[in-house]
């Protein structure tokens, strides 16, 4: 695990941008994994400055994200194929139909979990995920007590995971209750890892992240598992651990 810590979020995104470009060049047909949140959007702020520069072309580029709300039109100003759309996909390059987000409204649910881990694995699996996380330790939305050998699932958000994101919607009874997630193993297996953290609020579940016991009960201490894997932190989200300074 490498860790990085920035002295504020617009150097961690910046740093993540630049991971992100590393891996789209780095391969003939680069396979993204994306995650939504407040804590990436100076990521992709980042990546379409890039790209409106001239700098970084995402045409040979294929994504995935991790999750999408269940029972949420691709169209709701609250689903994440509206968010991916608004912060990153309409800004730069894909090729149509590059850039797969879980339906959370297919007829049988079961099914578009299937097919979106074949399609992952059609594509040859993905080459650098970007995660965030929950103060509870989630990551995709993988609760505590998710097991490790998930792959991708309906989970049901808990209720302090809900309340985190009723800010989004017009109050908590707003929130869906279910979503569609990569599992832990989906994320696992992905061949390198970046994870993302700003603000006091995610400190201890960072510590939990780096140095607490590898158990369901943290999804995210799964990733000390992990062969690839950089965190990259400002310093209110690394306060936390020991030894480590911007
Ligand atoms: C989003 C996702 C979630 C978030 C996490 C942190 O696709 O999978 O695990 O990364 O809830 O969210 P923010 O960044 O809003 O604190």
């Amino acid at each position: 695990m490498r860790i990085e810590v920035f002295a504020d979020y617009d150097q961690m995104s910046a740093a993540a941008a630049a991971l992100v470009e590393r891996a789209v060049s780095a391969a003939e047909r680069p396979v993204l994994g994306f995650a939504t949140g407040a804590t990436p959007i100076g990521l992709y702020r980042a990546l379409v400055a890039r790209h409106r520069a001239g700098a970084l072309s995402f045409s040979r580029a294929r994504s995935f994200n991790l999750d999408e709300y269940v029972g949420l039109p691709a169209s709701h100003p609250q689903s994440y194929r509206s968010y991916m759309r608004e912060n990153l996909f309409d800004a730069v390059d894909f090729a149509a139909g590059a850039c797969r987000v879980p339906d959370g409204q297919a007829d049988s649910l079961k099914a578009e979990c299937e097919a979106y881990e074949a399609q992952i694995a059609a594509a040859g699996g993905i080459d650098l995920q970007v995660l965030g996380i929950g103060t509870n330790g989630h990551i995709g939305f993988n609760e505590p007590g998710t097991p490790f050998g998930t792959l991708t699932h309906v989970a049901t958000l808990s209720e302090r995971t809900r309340q985190s994101n009723a800010v989004y919607f017009a109050g908590v009874e707003a929130v869906p209750k279910r979503a569609i997630s990569m599992g832990i193993r989906t994320i696992m297996n992905a061949r390198r890892l970046v994870l993302l953290a700003s603000g006091s609020s995610k400190a201890e579940a960072i510590r939990h992240t780096v140095s607490g016991p590898v158990t369901p009960e943290v999804p995210s201490s799964v990733l000390q598992l992990h062969p690839d894997l950089t965190l990259l932190l400002d310093r209110a989200a690394a306060a936390a651990l020991d030894g480590v300074s911007a």
